[in-house]
């Protein structure tokens, strides 16, 4: 039986995280973990093969693992710098989707509109990977539920709380928690709810696994009990304007270890990464023992090998 019955089409892109079903997530998981375990094995599968990198935003994690895994799999990679001059602004992006198609085998691109992405994919026959839009992150889910998997052994059931802002990271932990069968609970302000077609998405997907989206306003009633407790930056990438506004809202989100003490015995901490030390985390937990922030970065890395192999192998 199909593991989701809901209209969800598998493309050669990674857009949204919407397009792979729970059987693909599997299948991505399985590959990440024969490629972390056997690295030598796959040093050569994608040979003569190039990689567009265009980046609207700067990196470190996204663009060292996409760099560092197409290398190591024998491919080539090329960086566009767009952090000045949005794509779309020199030519249109069909004309970029259009081009670069006839020199390369793949586009990995950071955008700030999610329609960005979605122009280059309708427009290049080459698959497409979101690096983070301003809307999701899936790249980054993705590996996170690996992590958690390699942690617990399993991600049915698996409580992961989600404290701060209803962002890209959030949207796409939503997406690929109900997928992978997780529960996964959202504390945010009111006003900073994540966006209410991606929650109905994932409680759509989540009614396959059976697993419970719960979307809330007090960060102790969700950590109560969870087994991963994940916050993210307050202002993202291109809201700098608001980050002092944001600050004072946020406040009584921080995790510390007080937030802490009210989730699960062995509850982990994650954090995608970049932090902002002593506002939406504290150093004490951070730097505690529970914290798996430099598993997910190094998770980054077999994901991202994972990803390239079933969209480009
Ligand atoms: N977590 C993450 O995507 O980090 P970068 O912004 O450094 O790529
Ligand atoms: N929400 C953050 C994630 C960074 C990896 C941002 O978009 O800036």
């Amino acid at each position: 039986m199909n593991a989701l019955a809901t209209p969800l089409t598998i493309t050669r892109d990674l857009l949204a995280g919407t397009e792979w079903n729970a059987a693909r997530v599997r299948e991505l998981h399985h590959l990440a973990a024969d490629v972390k375990a056997r690295p030598g094995h796959y040093s050569g599968a994608l040979g003569g093969r190039f990689l567009a990198l265009i980046f609207e935003k700067p990196s470190l994690r996204t663009r060292v693992t996409f760099e560092v895994g197409m290398q190591s799999l024998g491919g080539s990679t090329v960086f566009l710098d767009h952090t000045v001059s949005r794509l779309g602004e020199r030519e249109a992006i069909p004309d970029v989707a259009r081009s670069l198609e006839r020199w390369v085998h793949g586009i990995v691109a950071r955008t700030f509109e999610q329609r960005t992405l979605d122009l280059l994919a309708a427009h290049a026959s080459i698959p497409v990977i979101n690096a983070l839009s301003g809307r999701y992150h899936p790249c980054q889910a993705l590996s996170d539920f690996f992590t958690l998997e390699e942690r617990f052994g399993g991600l049915r059931g698996l409580k992961l709380a989600y404290v701060g802002d209803g962002n890209n990271v959030c949207h796409s932990l939503l997406v690929a928690g109900a997928r992978v069968g997780a529960h996964v609970r959202v504390a945010t302000p009111a006003g900073y709810e994540p966006d209410a077609a991606i929650v109905a998405e994932a409680r759509r997907a989540a009614k396959e696994t059976r697993s419970k989206i719960e979307i809330l306003h007090s960060p102790q009633e969700a950590v109560a009990g969870a087994q991963a407790v994940y916050t993210d930056v307050w202002a993202s990438m291109g809201q700098e304007d608001e980050a002092a506004a944001r600050a004072a809202v946020f406040a009584p989100y921080q995790v510390n270890e007080a937030l802490m003490e009210l989730a699960a015995p062995d509850a982990v901490f994650l954090h995608c990464l970049p932090a902002h030390r002593g506002a939406e985390v504290t150093d004490a937990v951070i730097d505690s023992p529970r914290s798996i922030v430099y598993d997910q970065a190094e998770n980054r890395l077999h994901i991202q090998k994972a990803i390239l192999l079933m969209l480009l192998g």
